[in-house]
């Protein structure tokens, strides 16, 4: 029980970072999950090419982390030149999760105007092949400004040439003024919803600003989809269509979701 009463923040993945399951065990049910998450996000490719892709959520613990990390690397493994960046400076994870420093970041680069940091110089290979990592870099004490400045919409456009596919880890939407506004500069934004743990409310809320922004919600990552309520980590990953995905709005009937645990 956390000191408010309420379930307290996970540190989990701050700490030691998230679970690669694509990497330790490819040929994993929850890898196959994490591969068909990577298939819609292409097949969402019908207007525009999706190169520039945020993961967010209506609240902290989603599995945000988790999520973009697997699906940046199976974006890798089939041969994507993918940069993955931690853009979550409020709980920032990618250095634990690749164990590398986090001593310079995304946050050098933004606080380096005029001084001429090289995007090179900072973005680090992750150890696995077509994956460089951006961390969050040293934390400063105005997320908001610096992840709203022009200085980060340059970032990614600069980024976007280089690379295949820029996958950001952002923070909730409903904690983090700038993650509304850094969605419209990028193609698509997904939305991690935790079966049993994200509020139907709080959701609702954050399709409301999404759907605000220039940027399509390219689908929701339902995580922690427990078919047989045994709980326990990476149990289902679906992939769903549709505003308001399982929340109770009209189009909720188009969903799709699969790759449930057998
Ligand atoms: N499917 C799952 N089953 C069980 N545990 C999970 C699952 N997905 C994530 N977790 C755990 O939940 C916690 C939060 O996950 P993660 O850090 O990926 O979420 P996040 O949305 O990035 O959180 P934050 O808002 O803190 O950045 C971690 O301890 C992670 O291991
Ligand atoms: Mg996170």
């Amino acid at each position: 029980m956390g000191l408010f009463g309420k379930k307290h923040l996970d540190t989990e993945t701050m700490e030691n970072g998230a679970k690669l399951i694509t990497l330790a065990n490819p040929q994993s049910v929850i890898s196959e999950q994490f591969r068909n998450i990577r298939t819609n996000i292409n097949f969402m490719n019908v207007d525009k090419e999706v190169k520039t892709l945020a993961f967010t959520s209506a609240m902290a613990s989603a599995g945000k982390s988790t999520v973009s990390a697997n699906v940046a690397i199976t974006m890798a493994q089939a041969g994507k030149k993918t940069v993955l960046i931690d853009a979550d400076l409020r709980r920032p994870t990618l250095h634990s999760t690749f164990n590398t420093t986090n001593s310079n970041g995304l946050t050098t680069l933004l606080t380096s105007r005029g001084k001429d940091v090289d995007a090179a110089s900072v973005i680090r290979e992750s150890g696995v092949e077509n994956l460089s990592i951006l961390t969050a870099g040293p934390i400063p004490p105005n997320p908001s400004e610096l992840l709203s400045s022009k200085h980060m919409l340059d970032l990614i456009a600069d980024l976007k040439q280089k690379y295949d596919m820029v996958i950001l880890d952002l923070a909730p939407i409903l904690d983090a003024a700038e993650t509304q506004q850094l969605t419209s500069a990028l193609d698509g934004t997904i939305l991690v919803v935790r079966q049993g743990y994200s509020q139907k409310a709080a959701v609702k809320r954050a399709v409301e600003l999404l759907k605000l922004t220039k940027s399509p919600i390219l689908g929701y990552v339902m995580n922690d989809v427990d078919a047989d309520g045994d709980g326990g980590y990476g149990y289902g990953y679906g992939y769903g269509y549709g505003y308001g995905y399982g929340y109770g709005e009209e189009d909720t009937k188009k969903k799709g979701l699969f790759g449930r645990k057998k």
